[in-house]
């Protein structure tokens, strides 16, 4: 984990954050990942119909896949708060398709950090059918 590239995570997390849909929870959240060399960021976007909000952290990560870039390798994630957010139940399984040991750091507006590895959020994650993901 390069310093100077979650720096520049954490700045791309901020944009996206600024650019966030949370007009019923006001909780906006900025999130990028690092997927071979590139950082992909993303938004929170919510929806009248509550069940059809989207993630930050699901925002990133699909926005690397669509531009091809699968490898993901950690994801930086950033929220106003007393402490730093930690990623939801729902974003620790994805998360966990595209790199199961990938690193997370969450951050707070204060300048707080903790830094995660995905092992440890979601020790027991769903997985199935993991191996045939791999070969596609
Ligand atoms: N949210 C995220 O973007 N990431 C998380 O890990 C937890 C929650 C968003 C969803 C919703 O727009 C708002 O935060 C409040 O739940």
């Amino acid at each position: 984990m390069d310093r100077t590239v979650v720096e520049k995570m954490l700045a791309r997390a901020a944009a996206a954050r600024r650019e966030a849909y949370a007009p019923y929870s006001r909780y906006p959240v900025g999130a990028a990942v690092l997927a071979e060399g590139e950082i992909f960021a993303g938004c929170n976007v919510e929806n009248v119909s509550f069940g059809l909000t989207m993630c930050a952290e699901r925002v990133a990560v699909f926005s690397a896949v669509a531009a091809g870039k699968r490898r993901i390798k950690g994801i930086v994630l950033l929220a106003d708060g007393s402490e730093p957010p930690v990623p939801c139940g729902a974003c620790r399984q994805v998360l966990y398709e595209f790199n199961p040991e990938m690193w997370i750091v969450c951050a707070d507006l204060q300048g707080n950090r903790r830094v995660y590895s995905l092992p440890e959020l979601l020790p027991e994650p769903f997985a199935a059918f993991s191996a045939e993901a791999q070969t596609t």
